[in-house]
């Protein structure tokens, strides 16, 4: 049996009770390792289970998937995630593997950072396609991030812009922005400026959380500190959310 467990956004004990009951009678549990970031150590992770944990890092879980399934045929296995594990396409794929080979599986739902971004205050329904922003290289730079933001904001509807994850680097809020202005800079259609309305977000669920709101050029050089970041576009507003913005400014 193959257990994909969403273990949450900050630390260990985010897991689910539900969670951690299923690790308890796992014989290999696996971390993916690299769509995220926890807020601690992969130690604390263990201490608490009193089990190994394997990282399962692209290569493992995308070319390799085989081996994590192999294991699952005969025994339980955990597949944890952080976050909730269904939110990336990539555990998608793992899942769809598994029913093909016939190895029977369970998710075990937890936060994610798709829903955890509530706390802002603007509504969750009133978002429109998520995005995300890669690190650019010489040959690479793409503008998908800024067309959803145009389609988006074209509706009034709010973009969440989750940023690179390539451990050890992880982008920054500042980061985000600073990509965004140069593709504005190039095509000039007023998508993104040094007006427009955003929230930079950085390490949700844990305690030492931060949520700034206001125009990119009161945000893009604000420290977030550590990682995970995450940057909000905002749209059309509801005096409710205007309020609610007004909390993180
Ligand atoms: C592929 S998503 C992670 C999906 C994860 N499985 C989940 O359910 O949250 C990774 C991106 O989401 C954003 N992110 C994830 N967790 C975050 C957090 N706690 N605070 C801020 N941003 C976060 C970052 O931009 C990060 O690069």
């Amino acid at each position: 049996m193959l257990y994909f467990i969403g273990i949450g956004l900050a630390d260990e004990r985010d897991i689910s009770l539900r969670g951690l009951e299923v690790i308890e009678k796992c014989k290999k549990v696996y971390l993916e390792s690299y769509t995220s970031k926890l807020q601690c150590d992969v130690k604390a992770l263990e201490k608490l289970y009193d089990k190994k944990v394997v990282l399962a890092d692209r290569k493992l879980v995308e070319r390799e998937a085989d081996t994590i399934l192999d294991d699952a045929v005969d025994s339980d296995v955990a597949f944890l995630v952080i976050g909730d594990s269904m939110g990336a396409t990539t555990h998608t794929d793992l899942m769809l593997r598994a029913r093909e080979k016939k190895i029977k599986f369970e998710v075990i739902f937890n936060a994610s950072v798709l829903n955890a971004v509530g706390i802002v205050g603007l509504e969750l329904y009133k978002y429109g396609k998520t995005t995300s922003i890669p690190f650019p290289t010489k040959s690479y730079k793409p503008e998908t991030a800024y067309d959803v933001i145009k389609m988006n904001s074209s509706m009034g509807l709010h973009t969440l812009v989750l940023l690179d994850v390539k451990p050890p680097k992880f982008m920054t809020v500042n980061q985000g922005i600073s990509e965004l202005l140069k593709i504005e800079d190039k095509r000039k259609e007023k998508v993104f400026n040094e007006d427009t309305l955003v929230v930079g977000c950085a390490r949700l669920g844990a305690k030492d959380f931060v949520i700034k709101s206001g125009s990119v050029q009161d945000i893009v050089d604000l420290d977030f500190g550590k990682p995970l970041h995450c940057l909000i576009v905002v749209g059309k507003l509801h005096f409710m959310e205007e309020d609610a913005l007004k909390m993180w400014k």
